[in-house]
């Protein structure tokens, strides 16, 4: 059911009696909801080229519109076409969505297989609040493909291959955690870690990392240790998987209490059987050159290149390049983020061949996703009609307009803002006579930051405000989640079983309406990889609720038909909300 298009095929109908075409006929919501719910400026359009007044031709198409016991047609100054729908009409809507196992939410018309690569922890380091927003905004990208029909393959992809590993392995070594594996005939099967606990990877690796930056020597031996893992050399590699086990455990520990959960995690490793291969392709294409001992491909396009003044007319003409070639072996033969990531597009080809790959992460990566698409693209791995796309967002500021950071200037562990949203959760429970239910509290304080993430444009920075996030008014997680909360309390009260809606009165109106614009905003959301729409459609839906209970007695109405109606209209509300905070990757919770 397409209210839209049942609206345009009658007025195309009587465009066509006026004898005009209705090709560039396009019906919008209305944005003078006090005056109508759905408009149309086709008459001014048209009446510019025609030499005719706008009012006229308005008038002239709205005397032809077949008569419709649904829709309204009114033509207003100084040319619009408004369209009201009849309670009739509104009536329809609210039985069919409540029936309908889709919600009346209308999947894209072609179905594609798309591949989610987000989350994207490091191995060996420490989840903190920079790791917040591409599970949160993966998540629910994943999510929104899968509701509108799209089948969905999501894989963490783990960095679990470049030079943190090495630093990390040289600093447990000099801090003599790993004597035994470097013994003389270390039986290195039989060596346990033991004391390589995730407390001490947390302290390791910001230590190498902080050295490699003032210790060239340092560096170059780190870069070598990674390189020997990358050539599965013992012992290395051995620590280096067990270190992987050890924090891949509390990875996916920490992502599941974001609610987000991956069909694979994969990491950068799991690629390597591809590099060769995929190097292979490049050179044997010609694509790639020698450049100061690493192998280069040349990815800036024609148009791209910016011409640099010439020194004598016989110099040869150069460009320089804002794509700058992307390294795909490193001086010392070493792999890069490049190499594992092309491989990976060669690794999902093999596997899936997906329509799309959608990669989530910050907008610092942009240049890199760029030079791997044009890389995988020239080289034929990424087939010409496959999409491939970057979804960069915005940094997670502090009130200060800085990246969020503890009092002291430190960073601030995912897993303690988890904790933090919790306790703030607890607190607003306990307020509400709720104790001690710390699961609760979760789902509320999660999905209070979820929400307040979403709600911004993904490419947009934010500021992590967690008081604004957990207040259970305004345009918040909780308010929604109250809201069907409430609806729950209602129906078990009244025992509810279904029952057929009329709609009667502005705010039943208000609230199918609402429900028409909450449906289309998931499209709106899918072309745009941004989750700010449904955000706020989901919130509008329950505040037009919120008014109707207001202002309305639901259990205790008299009239029976009216009463079954209310309740249809709660179940409708609560259905669709809950479809809402899913595909938002927020908990619903049965009391607040
Ligand atoms: N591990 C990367 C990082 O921390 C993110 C991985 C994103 N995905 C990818 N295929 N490169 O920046």
């Amino acid at each position: 059911m397409n209210v839209k298009d049942e609206i345009a095929k009658i007025l195309s109908a009587a465009i066509k009696k006026v004898g005009l075409d209705a090709d560039r006929l396009s019906v919008v919501f209305s944005n003078r909801p006090e005056l109508c719910d759905y408009q149309t400026n086709f008459a001014m359009l048209m009446a510019k080229e025609l030499g005719e007044k706008p009012i006229d031709l308005a008038e002239k198409i709205v005397k032809n519109a077949e008569k419709s016991k649904k829709f309204e047609f009114d033509a207003v100054m100084p040319g619009f076409i408004n369209i009201k729908l009849t309670e009739l009409c509104l009536s329809e809507i609210a039985n069919f969505v409540l029936n309908d196992k889709d919600l009346g939410i209308e999947k894209v018309e072609k179905q594609r297989l798309v591949f989610f690569d987000y989350g994207g922890a490091n191995v060996a380091k420490e989840l903190h609040v920079g790791h917040l927003r591409s599970p949160i905004v993966g998540e629910a990208l994943k999510r929104l493909h899968f509701t509108l029909g799209d089948k969905v393959v999501s894989d963490m992809h783990l960095g679990d291959y470049g030079l943190q590993m090495g630093l990390t392995i040289l600093q447990l070594k000099n801090d003599h955690f790993l004597d035994d594996f470097f013994e003389k005939n270390a039986k290195i099967n039989e060596i346990s870690l033991k004391n390589v606990t995730l407390d001490v990877l947390n302290d390791e690796y910001p230590k190498a990392s902080k050295r490699k930056d003032v210790d060239d020597e340092f560096k170059k031996l780190a870069d070598q240790y990674t390189l020997f893992i990358q050539q599965k050399k013992e012992p290395y590699y051995t620590i280096y998987q067990k270190i992987r086990e050890l924090s891949v455990q509390e990875i996916v520990k920490n992502y599941d209490m974001l609610n987000c959960n991956f069909d694979f995690c994969y990491g950068e490793s799991d690629a390597a059987p591809f590099i060769d291969k995929t190097i292979q392709l490049f050179v044997d294409k010609g694509l790639a050159h020698e450049s100061e001992g690493a192998l280069v491909v040349d990815v800036a396009r024609e148009g791209e290149h910016i011409p640099l003044p010439k020194k004598s007319e016989d110099e040869p003409q150069r460009y320089k390049n804002p794509m700058p070639p992307a390294i795909i072996k490193k001086y010392n033969g070493g792999d890069l983020y490049a190499t594992t990531d092309i491989a990976t597009i060669f690794m999902r080809n093999r596997d899936f061949k997906p329509d799309e790959i959608i990669y989530v992460t910050d907008n610092r990566q942009s240049m890199h996703f760029e030079q791997v698409f044009r890389c995988s693209k020239l080289a034929g791995i990424s087939p010409a009609e496959q999409k491939l796309t970057h979804v960069p967002f915005g940094t997670m500021n502090g009130k200060d307009g800085k990246p969020f950071k503890t009092r002291s200037g430190g960073v601030v562990r995912l897993k303690e803002v988890v904790g933090m949203l919790t306790k703030s959760a607890e607190d607003k429970l306990a307020q509400n006579g709720i104790v001690g239910d710390k699961e609760l509290a979760r789902r509320i304080g999660v999905g209070a930051m979820k929400f307040g993430d979403l709600s911004n444009l993904v490419t947009k920075d934010y500021v992590f405000d967690i008081e604004k996030f957990l207040s259970f008014d305004g345009k918040t997680g909780p308010y929604v989640q109250y809201t069907i909360a409430r609806i729950n309390s209602i129906l078990s009260k009244a025992k509810y079983k279904g029952g057929r809606i009329a709609i009667s009165g502005k705010d039943e109106r208000e609230i199918v309406l609402a429900i028409l614009k909450l449906n289309s905003s998931y499209k709106i959301c899918y072309d745009a990889y941004s989750l700010n729409a449904l955000v706020s459609a989901t919130f509008d839906l329950a505040s037009a609720f919120s008014t109707l209970y207001n202002n309305q007695k639901i259990l205790s109405e008299t009239d029976d038909k009216k009463k079954l109606s209310l309740l249809g209209l709660c179940a409708l509300v609560k259905a669709c909300l809950e479809k809402a905070l899913w595909t938002l990757g927020i908990d619903t919770v049965e009391k607040m």
